[in-house]
């Protein structure tokens, strides 16, 4: 099995946008989480296969971007990736892991599922007044579904 790890980062655009564009396709939405969180390299020995960016919000952090190169997803590694950030926000004391993805992303929300979140809300709206139309599935983003996971 890869032998993952995640490593703190700064933004470098050519590195990294390409990747967080795969998870948020809003140039200018991404750059405002970037302002208030931590970018991670998700990385299998030295190779950079993945970027996540979390954001802290109060006893939560949230998980507002994660993505794989596209050859590295359905093996595993995103299931693993969520596992290290579990482990690193409960090590700093975090008490819950959230994320939302769109209403209409059926695969990324069995993922969520999967891989151990609980539905946990809904935010109305959030896409209508996005910087670009989300559709996946046929279906046009309206809302965000949020999950969340125990960190105790
Ligand atoms: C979402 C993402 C991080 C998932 O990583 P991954 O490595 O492909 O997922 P894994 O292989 O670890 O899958 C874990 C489980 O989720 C399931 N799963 C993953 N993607 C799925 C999908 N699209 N539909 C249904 N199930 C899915 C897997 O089948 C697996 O289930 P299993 O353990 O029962 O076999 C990755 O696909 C990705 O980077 N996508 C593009 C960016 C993106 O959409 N990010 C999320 C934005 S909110």
């Amino acid at each position: 099995m890869d032998d993952l790890s995640l490593a703190w980062t700064s933004f470098d655009r050519e590195r990294h946008l390409p990747l967080l564009l795969e998870a948020d396709e809003a140039e200018e939405h991404i750059r405002g989480y970037l302002d208030r969180g931590q970018l991670f390299e998700i990385r299998d020995a030295d190779a950079v296969i993945g970027v996540a960016v979390l954001v802290d919000d109060g006893d939560a952090v949230e998980i507002w971007n994660i993505a794989l190169s596209e050859e590295r997803r359905g093996r595993g590694s995103g299931r693993r990736a969520i596992e290290l950030i579990a482990e690193r926000c409960r090590q700093e004391g975090a008490a819950r892991l959230t994320v939302g993805t769109s209403d209409c992303s059926l695969g990324t929300i069995a993922f969520y599922r999967k891989v151990g979140f609980r539905f946990a809300g809904v935010r109305k709206g959030y896409f209508d007044g996005y910087p670009v139309s989300v559709v996946e599935n046929g279906i046009r983003a309206r809302d965000m579904v949020m999950f969340d996971m125990e960190l105790g």
